[in-house]
């Protein structure tokens, strides 16, 4: 997927929201990541367990300096819904992505079932939900998630496309991806049931056979 114009230096990657973890194999590429995130308990324990960025800044996306430096590729996977001035953010990635390179953004589609609940139930409820039903070690506590949630209207697949049409960006890739896991449990089961019913209750404007997005931006040369 990306293009290696100079394959004498290393890919630098700004993950942009890094958190305590990234699920990205990059086995065989000579590659440097640079953090950011504004939760130091997150980053900590990113940088004592994980061990797997170069180099770490603790600091808010919308302020954070980066001077002139510029990067191949900008990760920004399951933030965008948490930050008030998203579409901020977004040109902000716009300046400092390198023409040719790339922006991968991961969100929960706010069209999916999973989006709807999200934006409609409370922040306790998320905790709850991370807790029981998905068995998240600590949900809530310092440097875990689940995060609040915002959900601008730019974070969604339709505010995506219209943000890179209007900034010179090409969506290069998409897709949907995510559900509840097809386990035994009854909480799943209803779950299931539940999301089914919804979206087919929704005529299908929110779908159940996904639950995130993947979107990839493309600066051009
Ligand atoms: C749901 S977590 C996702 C973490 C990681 N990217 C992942 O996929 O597991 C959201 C992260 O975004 C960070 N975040 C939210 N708003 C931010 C901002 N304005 N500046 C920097 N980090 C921010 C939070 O601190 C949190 O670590």
């Amino acid at each position: 997927m990306l293009e290696r114009r100079n394959p004498d230096r290393a890919v630098e990657i700004l993950e942009a929201g890094c958190g305590s973890r990234w699920d990205v194999q990059l086995d065989g590429l000579d590659y440097r990541v640079i953090g950011v995130d504004l939760d130091a308990a997150a980053v900590n324990a990113r940088m004592t367990v994980r061990k797997d960025l170069h180099e770490v800044i603790i600091g808010d996306l919308l302020k954070v300096d980066l001077g002139e430096r510029q990067f191949d590729i900008i990760f920004n996977s399951f933030v965008l819904e948490h930050v008030i001035g998203a579409e901020a953010l977004l040109r902000r990635f716009v300046g400092w992505l390198r023409p040719g390179g790339i922006v991968l953004i991961r969100i929960p589609d706010p069209d999916s079932v999973k989006g709807l609940i999200t934006k409609l139930t409370p922040h306790w409820f998320h905790v709850w939900y991370y807790r029981v039903v998905l068995r998240y070690p600590g949900a809530g506590e310092p440097g875990k998630p689940p995060y609040p949630t915002i959900y601008e209207p730019v974070v969604s697949r339709t505010g995506i496309h219209d943000f890179a049409a209007r900034h010179g960006l090409v969506v290069s890739e998409e897709f949907g991806s995510g559900g509840i896991k097809k386990r035994d449990r009854l909480i799943d089961r209803a779950i299931n049931l539940f999301t089914g019913l919804v979206s087919a209750f929704s005529f299908g404007r929110y779908s159940d056979d996904h639950t995130d997005l993947l979107i990839v931006l493309r600066r051009p040369h």
